[in-house]
């Protein structure tokens, strides 16, 4: 099979498989993940075929989303291998998507390019105002108030921790998306989380202006 044609078949699997997903994994958040990370990618000179077929494979063996994480990415791996991606760079793929999670801030660094790459692209999805839409969607979806004055932010979690605990969606910029910004592996990716960031900065200050009954 061509890589084109190994592209538009995952596309379709993709969509198949997070088709009515509405926690924050659906088809358009690998549309603009996959569209980020081939941005960067140019500009980091990376293995684009890999870039690509990870960022579009990358939330499919999620663990929200399946029995396991080691279901999960036996069912990826099993995919790979019955649309002919060479194993070399199937095995390259699952090592991305296997270390890519953020975990509360747990998972080892990742090493190749490409795998910087995707995982900036996954974190610049998750800040500025796509990462404001994608918090609170995950918010309603688990049930979670947006904000809860009481409620401090945690400073250190296990994995089990950062899934399961009770939170709210404002809280999640202290846990998570504030430091994604430091936390970039490519320099293309960093400038662009600089415009994401502020925006985020700003949208908090309103935020709490209203909360207390301000313009
Ligand atoms: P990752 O793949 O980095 O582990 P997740 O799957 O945990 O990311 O998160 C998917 C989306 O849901 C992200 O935009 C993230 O910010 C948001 N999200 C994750 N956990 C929470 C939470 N506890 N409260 C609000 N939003 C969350
Ligand atoms: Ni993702």
């Amino acid at each position: 099979m061509t890589r084109e044609r190994i592209l538009q078949q995952a596309r379709t699997w993709v969509q198949e498989q997070l088709a009515g997903d509405s926690s924050g994994h659906d088809w358009w958040h690998i549309y603009r993940v996959t569209e980020l990370a081939m941005r960067i990618g140019k500009a980091e000179k990376a293995d684009l075929f890999v870039c690509e077929l990870a960022a579009l494979l990358h939330d499919i063996a999620d663990e929200k989303l399946n029995p396991s994480a080691q279901a999960g990415m036996a069912k990826v791996a099993t995919w790979l291998e019955a649309n002919g991606v060479p194993a070399r760079d199937a095995a390259h793929v699952l090592a991305i998507i296997g270390t890519m999670s953020y975990k509360g801030g747990n998972n080892k660094p990742v090493r190749t390019r490409e795998a910087q790459v995707v995982q900036d692209a996954d974190r610049l999805d998750a800040i500025g105002a796509m990462g404001i839409a994608r918090v609170f969607a995950y918010a309603g979806w688990k049930g979670h108030l947006m904000h809860d004055p009481s409620q401090a932010p945690r400073t250190a979690m296990t994995p089990e921790e950062y899934r399961s605990g009770k939170n709210t969606a404002i809280n999640h910029f202290y846990e998570k998306l504030l430091k994604l910004k430091g936390l970039m592996n490519t320099g293309t990716a960093r400038q662009m989380a600089e415009h994401r960031h502020q925006f985020m900065e700003t949208y908090l200050e309103q935020f709490y202006r209203e909360w207390e009954g301000s313009r």
